[in-house]
C-alpha cells in the first residue's frame, strides 16, 4: 500500500546467505527499493556486539554475535515508500520455521537455515531510530539528505 512516506532502512545479508545475494538483490529491485549504497564487510566481534547492543544480556546474544561474525555480510541502504516496514514484510518472521509457515515466499522462508530457526539469512531495521543508527553504523562517512515523511516532518 502506498503511504507516501519515503524512508531509508538498513538491510543486511547475513554470512551464510551471502552466496544467495544475487537472488536476494533481485528481490530487492523487484520490490521497488532503491539501493542508495552497499558495502561488503566482515564485522569484528566488538562491532557485532555494538550493532546488536539492544540484545546485550539476552540468552541468545553470544550465539547471535557468533553467527553475524562467521563471515562477511553485505549491507545495503534501501530507500522507498514505507521502506522500514516494507523490507520487514519482505523478510518475513524472525524464526525460519514460522516464516515458512506464515510467509513461504519471504526471504527468511526461502533462504533461512532449515536446521537453525535463528540463522535467518537477512536483517532489517525495525524503526526509524534503529534505521538511522544502523545506517550510520555501516556507512559512517556517508552524508544523507533528510527524507520527507507523510506528515512533512524531516527524518533521516
Ligand atoms: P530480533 O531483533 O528479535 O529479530 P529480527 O531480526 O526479526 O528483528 O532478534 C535479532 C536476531 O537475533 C534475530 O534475527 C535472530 C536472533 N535471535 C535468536 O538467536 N534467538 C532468539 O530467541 C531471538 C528472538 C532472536
Ligand atoms: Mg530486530
Amino acid at each position: 500500500m502506498a503511504t507516501d512516506k519515503i524512508q531509508r532502512t538498513l538491510a543486511l545479508i547475513k554470512p551464510d546467505a551471502i552466496d544467495k545475494s544475487p537472488e536476494i538483490e533481485k528481490i530487492i529491485l523487484e520490490e521497488g527499493f532503491t539501493v542508495v549504497d552497499r558495502r561488503r564487510v566482515r564485522l569484528t566481534r566488538a562491532e557485532a556486539e555494538e550493532f546488536y547492543g539492544e540484545h546485550r544480556g539476552k540468552s541468545f546474544y553470544n550465539s547471535l554475535v557468533d553467527y553475524i561474525t562467521s563471515g562477511e555480510v553485505l549491507a545495503f541502504i534501501l530507500a522507498g515508500d514505507d521502506a522500514i516496514n516494507h523490507w520487514r514484510r519482505v523478510l518475513g518472521p524472525t524464526q525460519v520455521s514460522r516464516a515458512r509457515h506464515e510467509a513461504p515466499g519471504s526471504i527468511r522462508a526461502r533462504f533461512g537455515n532449515s536446521n537453525n530457526d535463528f540463522h535467518n539469512a537477512a536483517h532489517g531495521s525495525d524503526s526509524v531510530n534503529s534505521a538511522q543508527r544502523e545506517i550510520r553504523f555501516f556507512f559512517p562517512d556517508l552524508t544523507l539528505e533528510p527524507v520527507l515523511t507523510g506528515e512533512g516532518a524531516k527524518e533521516y
